[in-house]
């Protein structure tokens, strides 16, 4: 009769599986946020919102409702020691609570689901820019050649496809492996070698005799470029760059041991964050500038703009392709953490062997991901609202979902958990715990609900009014 209580790997169903040390826990969570935010948006949502001021806002966002707000998710992961899904569902039973906070884990589990299914896609764009500067396919071209280059890569599904599906392939490949000899050996190689890339990258920016230039755009104090819509974009940005809102950050909690310093860690995390960003800024513009290119926006600026750069600097071949390997260990680094909470899952309670469990949740993912691949060619003309399948997908998980999720963990743990349970996880000074309730309860909640309410409004606009 007991045995068939017992579902799940563990007889109390909780996870046995712990990073090897606090450190491991901070690399591997600076590598889930470390990521296509940083060294791709970042720089040119800044750029378009006031330079300094956007930073600014970007700092508050951080610091004010982004580290509030992983210390809640870290906090829920790591006092269950379960995947996401059985996380809430083991508070909802313990604490008696209404079932329907069940949602926040598969809510999040969904969420992973569908921004991997387009991460890959694009992690997939910078793998093959890696080869193709490597190759020296940017030799003397000017910005109207890559951007046809660009054009025609992404017009054809076959090319688009192989890559994909390699990147997918290497994220499962890490995760199938498990916590120690997958996820730990891949950040304990990757991250530091993204840092020593990003290293290198800077001191070629500030040769390149323009780097005060990128200074002064990055850094440019300009308040009248800030408007409302600017610090819902730093909140926004804030929360996609700290993984946050889909459990991400939980199911890595969960991994951590109990001693841990959880509001220490988490600083360090957003800390490590923010100077990724600020770097990859820094590394950018200089070249954008050196070239006398337009620092222009979006996907133009890292596929099309960058590779003119590249094509005309000395050592551009080699420097092209470090900043490529760059953006797809960053990207790798979070894809892994976007796969984790689903085979964890799957593996806790169906008792699938982590191998499978890995296999066939990459092959879902890699399937729904022809959508995006698709989006920019034989679907192309597939729209609504002028949004194609891709920039919905985008949309929905990003300005939809994460913050809700967000919102959901912000008000659960400040609300609906017993007050004791984070002061027990948190043990801090007293007034280091005042603090993050106060972020938490009052702040938080608020900043997470304005970028919602703003990502819902967004979303009733078409795309080709703005
Ligand atoms: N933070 C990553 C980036 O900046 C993306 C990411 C990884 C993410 N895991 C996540 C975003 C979980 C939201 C939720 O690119």
């Amino acid at each position: 009769m007991q045995q068939q209580q017992s579902s799940s790997n563990n007889a109390d169903g909780s996870l046995h599986a712990q990073w090897s040390g606090r450190f491991i826990f901070i690399l591997a969570a600076v590598g889930s946020a470390v990521g296509l935010g940083n060294i791709w948006k970042f720089p040119y949502v800044s750029g378009e919102n006031g330079g300094g001021a956007f930073i600014l806002l970007y700092l508050l966002a951080i610091f004010l409702v982004g580290i509030p707000v992983l210390v809640a998710e870290v906090l829920l992961g790591r006092r269950a020691q379960r995947s996401p899904i059985n996380a809430m569902r083991h508070y909802v039973t313990t604490h008696k609570l209404w079932p329907l906070w069940q949602v926040i884990g598969w809510f999040g589990v969904v969420a992973g689901f569908l921004i991997l299914s387009f991460y890959g896609v694009i992690a997939g764009w910078a793998l093959a820019y890696f080869f193709r500067a490597l190759s020296g396919a940017f030799v003397a071209l000017d910005a109207e050649s890559t951007g046809k280059l660009f054009g025609a890569f992404i017009a054809d599904p076959e090319k688009v496809l192989l890559w994909h599906t390699l990147f997918m392939a290497l994220t499962v490949l890490i995760v199938a492996r498990g916590v120690k000899t997958g996820l730990e050996q891949a950040v304990r190689i990757m991250m530091p070698l993204l840092y020593l890339i990003l290293i290198a990258l800077l001191v070629v920016a500030v040769q390149s005799g323009h780097f005060m230039d990128g200074v002064r755009f990055l850094f440019a104090f300009d308040w009248q470029a800030v408007t409302a819509q600017s610090v819902l974009a730093a909140l926004g940005l804030a929360f996609f760059s700290l993984s946050l809102g889909m459990g991400a950050m939980m199911m890595y909690g969960s991994y951590l041991n109990k001693t841990a310093p959880l509001v220490q860690s988490s600083v360090i995390i957003a800390v490590a964050d923010l100077s990724v960003s600020i770097l990859a800024g820094l590394v950018l513009f200089p070249l954008v500038f050196a070239y006398g290119l337009n620092p222009g926006a979006g996907p133009s600026l890292v596929f099309i703009t960058l590779p003119v750069a590249f094509g005309q600097m000395p050592w551009g071949e080699l420097v092209g392709a470090l900043f490529f390997l760059l953006l797809s260990f960053a990207a790798l680094t979070s894809a892994i953490s976007l796969l984790e909470p689903l085979v964890a899952f799957l593996s806790e309670n169906r008792h699938l062997p982590r191998l499978s469990a890995s296999i066939w949740s990459g092959v879902l993912i890699w399937l729904f991901g022809l959508l995006t691949v698709f989006s920019f060619n034989l679907l192309a003309t597939v729209t609504w609202l002028g949004r194609t399948i891709f920039d919905w997908i985008d949309f929905l998980t990003s300005n939809i979902m994460l913050p809700l999720g967000g919102l959901l963990i912000a008000i659960f743990v400040a609300y609906v958990l017993p007050k004791k349970i984070s002061q027990e996880e948190l043990s801090t000074a007293p007034f280091i715990f005042a603090i993050f309730w106060f972020l938490l309860r009052f702040v938080a909640p608020v900043g997470v609900f304005l970028v919602f309410a703003y990502g819902l409004w967004d979303a009733l606009v078409p795309k080709a009014a703005a």
